[in-house]
């Protein structure tokens, strides 16, 4: 059963470096985004993720993790992180620190211990061969850089050794099986992390490539799982309240494994990014022309299909709503930002779906205002995904307000276009979508019904009609295209409305056991 706090959660994810710079040296910090929990308040959003804010080398942007337990100096202190936790707490908020228990960075002290000739406690925390000039059974693998004669295997980038969890099917000698006192070593090494932060006030962890720990475990059940389950019987007896959002992007496995949320953003073949932009279409990358061949069902009568992206959550949310929640998200760090092709009205009605499914929704930080991608050169290994994680855009001073520093120290460069978007004008603006996006979260907790446990049920998908579902004894209806629709409800479903509409963006309305709605149009109704 997932933390009962879920119920009626909406979290903000931060990527730290380039939120708020407290101090001036062009880099955000954890100060900074203390002085701006009010805003996320104000917003609607009552829970933080925030990336990973440990000592590393940022080669992969703080995913390579050199110090487990210590704050980048970069971002403060820890005891500024445990006073972002409580002036949080007194607010209403929840933070989730990102766990990266799959790799750490090659100069993580583990990992120098391990690389050594002498056997020694951390010989066997990262997976080696038994020979320098062996290769490593089809896994990515490093040699020549160690001094014991072996290769270590890879979970991410060169820079990030695979932390030794086992294997389920053990087919070399070199290989520990994922019960061997080795493996059982790193899964205590992880809980003994968690239980650091979490008895200093964080509330749970997002957690990083959550499925990449056992090797060799095609099927993720067994092996993976039981690690997942293990830290959650340690969870549930020491910190009953924490909650844990897996990158794993396949909700019945992830809940069933122990977690209260899954993130859906990766599955091959399409779905969720079917809805805010064809994402699988343009091969993961911001390249070509941004609007052809995008057929997302937000982009206006580009001819999407919804039914691409319920298919496959009809059947998790089915399979997964008595163990947990699905969590979609307006974008992250990884991807490219939704404005990339939906214009600011586009991206209204696709916020109002977002936000009113069930599960758990992530709105990340700057897609509130329709930040831009940015065609900026790589930094931290974030090639493409750099883009996407440029600095919040507050107000109109220097820097949009992110730094009071000089603007060549900038983690990365702010939109200087013209009309770059800020939280500042959009505050002055009745219908802008920061205002839109307020609205939108105050009237899910405002209504039970539009939070994460309400029932969810499709009366109505078909293309050439508005998209019609239920969430507890309300309606919800979209229509994206340029024209207008209308379509009949079932006489069961009509009975129970009374047809005021509580919400909308644009105009709809329910009568005569019908739906109306105009062009790119939203509604709740009663
Ligand atoms: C996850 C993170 C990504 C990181 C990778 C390796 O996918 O979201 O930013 O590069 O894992 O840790």
């Amino acid at each position: 059963m997932a933390a009962k706090w879920l119920k009626d959660t909406i979290f903000y994810e931060i990527y730290p470096q380039s939120f708020k710079d407290s101090d001036g040296d062009g880099i955000g910090d954890i100060n900074g985004i203390v002085q701006k929990l009010d805003y996320i308040k104000e917003l609607g959003c009552n829970a933080l993720w925030i990336n990973p804010c440990y000592d590393s080398p940022f080669k992969d942007a703080g995913y390579d993790i050199r110090d487990y337990k210590k704050v980048a100096p970069r971002y403060g202190t820890n005891e500024d992180l445990f006073r972002l936790f409580d002036e949080a707490h007194k607010k209403g908020i929840r933070v989730l620190l990102d766990l990266v228990p799959g790799h750490t960075s090659e100069e993580h002290p583990w990992f120098l211990e391990s690389q050594k000739v002498q056997k020694n406690e951390y010989s066997d925390r990262f997976i080696w061969t038994d020979y320098c000039f062996q290769g490593a059974s089809g896994l990515p693998y490093i040699g020549g850089e160690s001094e014991r004669s072996a290769c270590y295997i890879l979970n991410f980038f060169k820079c990030q050794p695979a932390l030794n969890y086992g294997f389920y099917k053990v087919t070399e000698p070199w290989q520990k099986s994922f019960r061997d006192p080795e493996a059982m070593a790193t899964r205590e090494a992880i809980k003994d992390i968690m239980r650091f932060w979490l008895s200093h006030g964080c509330d749970g962890f997002r957690v990083d490539m959550a499925a990449s720990l056992v090797k060799n475990d095609d099927d993720k059940k067994t092996g993976t799982s039981a690690v997942w389950k293990d830290v959650r019987r340690m969870l549930d007896l020491e910190f009953p309240d924490a909650a844990m959002v897996s990158e794993w992007s396949n909700p019945p496995l992830a809940l069933r494994a122990g977690y209260d949320m899954d993130f859906c953003l990766n599955e091959p073949g399409g779905g969720y990014s079917t809805l805010m932009r064809d994402y699988y279409n343009h091969g993961g990358s911001a390249h070509g022309d941004r609007n052809a061949e995008d057929h997302s069902y937000f982009k206006k009568d580009a001819g999407g299909d919804i039914n691409r992206f319920l298919d496959q959550y009809l059947t998790w949310y089915e399979d997964t709503r008595d163990l947990g929640y699905i969590s979609l998200l307006t974008c992250n760090h990884d991807t490219i930002r939704p404005s990339y092709t939906l214009d600011p009205r586009e991206l209204k009605l696709a916020y109002a779906f977002l936000f009113t499914l069930p599960g758990v929704p992530f709105l990340y930080y700057g897609d509130e205002i329709g930040m831009r991608y940015l065609d900026v050169p790589t930094k931290e290994g974030g090639y493409f995904r750099t883009g996407s994680r440029t600095p919040m855009q507050w107000d109109g001073s220097a820097n949009l307000g992110f730094s009071e520093g000089k603007t060549s120290d900038l983690y990365l460069p702010v939109d200087t276009s013209a009309d770059a978007p800020t939280v500042e004008a959009q505050e002055a603006d009745r219908d802008s979508l920061l205002n839109t996006v307020r609205a939108i979260l105050a009237i899910r907790h405002r209504e039970k019904d539009l939070q994460a446990d309400a029932d969810f049920q499709v009366i109505c998908s078909e293309n050439d009609k508005p998209l019609v579902y239920r969430r507890g004894s309300l309606l919800c209806v979209v229509n994206p295209t340029g024209g207008k629709l209308e379509t009949i409800l079932p006489a069961d479903i009509s009975e129970t409305i009374h047809g005021e509409v509580i919400f909308k963006i644009g105009e709809a309305s329910a009568g005569n056991g019908r739906i109306y709605t105009d062009a790119q149009s939203f509604a709740v109704i009663k």
